[in-house]
């Protein structure tokens, strides 16, 4: 096991961050870590010859009436994992540090952040691009990793480093789920046993879609049918919205001619859950079953 430093402080982070050496990888996160999380580590491992990682519940990515002051908590299990998952730095900031009194200095992608989940959650992807660029400035990443199940944040991430010209590369790495194929996530925490049990439908929904394409189907709309009649038949689910987009624009598309993002968000009870599949360079990607 690596011995690990925990910066909590900007100045405590610069120092460790100077004896890291290169090339180096950053995960950042908000915690509550789990296989998703250690996938990302994982990989910064075997790409870097160092890797740093963020434990900070950001506060301006979480709208007035989502579930910041109860978003699960496990430092000090996160702190144990990133350890022997072999992290050399954590940057574990306070939010007045991030925030200083007076704050207003947003970095904002305009078009990627408005559909899917920018249209439910205003002024989410605000936060996200906002810590997201504080972190690479801090940390100097050469590479920065980052989860496909939050596809759109990718999205948004991706045209963010082009269009301010961060010097690194984002490496996506893929969903990782349960044995039923429910997308791991720190929200499945809050799932009651009925809707736990009812939650492994995203999948299902994503998955019809995709072997409707494999079938040759080619029209968004039938694809979007397609997720949704599974959706229907699963009473506890709500869908918030069904999409065949393109995986870079986001834009929905009417005729499928090369890539596509499938993907959706879900209601069950008052916890909302998203997953996607994407079809890029002739290949599903889907995810890795883990539990
Ligand atoms: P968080 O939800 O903690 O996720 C941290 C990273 O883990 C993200 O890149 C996310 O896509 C990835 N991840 C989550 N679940 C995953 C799964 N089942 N398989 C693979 N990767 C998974 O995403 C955020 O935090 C924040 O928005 C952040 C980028 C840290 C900015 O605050």
């Amino acid at each position: 096991m690596t011995s690990m430093k925990v910066a909590s402080t900007l100045d405590e982070l610069r120092e460790s961050r100077r004896s890291c050496a290169s090339p180096f990888g950053l995960v950042p996160t908000m915690g509550a870590l789990h296989a998703g999380h250690v996938a990302l580590v994982r990989r910064a491992r075997a790409e870097c010859a160092s890797v740093g990682a963020s434990l900070f519940v950001n506060p301006a990515q979480f709208g007035s009436n989502e579930d910041l002051s109860n978003y699960p908590r496990t430092f000090q299990r996160d702190l144990e994992l990133l350890g022997a998952t072999g992290a050399n730095v954590v940057y574990t900031p306070r939010a007045e540090e991030v925030y200083p009194p007076g704050f207003q200095t947003f970095v904002t992608v305009d078009e990627v952040s408005r559909p899917l989940e920018g249209a439910s959650r205003p002024g989410h992807f605000r936060g996200v691009a906002t810590i997201v660029a504080k972190l690479f400035l801090v940390f100097s990443p050469d590479r920065a990793y980052f989860g496909q199940k939050d596809a759109q944040q990718v999205a948004v991430i991706r045209r963010m480093v082009r269009d301010l010209g961060f010097p690194l590369t984002v490496v996506v790495v893929p969903t990782v789920r349960e044995r039923d194929g429910l997308a791991l996530s720190s929200r499945n925490a809050y799932l009651s046993p009925a809707e736990r049990t009812a939650a492994p439908v995203l999948f299902r929904a994503l998955s019809a879609a995709a072997e409707a394409f494999d079938r040759g189907e080619r029209s968004g709309d039938w694809l979007r049918a397609t997720m949704k009649s599974v959706l229907s038949r699963e009473p506890l689910a709500e869908p918030v919205y069904v999409s065949a987009a393109d995986p870079e624009t986001l834009g929905e598309l009417g005729e499928v001619a090369g890539d596509v993002l499938l993907s959706m968000a879900v209601r069950f009870g008052s916890t909302r859950l998203i997953d996607n599949f994407l079809f890029e360079r002739g290949r599903w990607e889907t995810g890795i079953r883990e539990g």
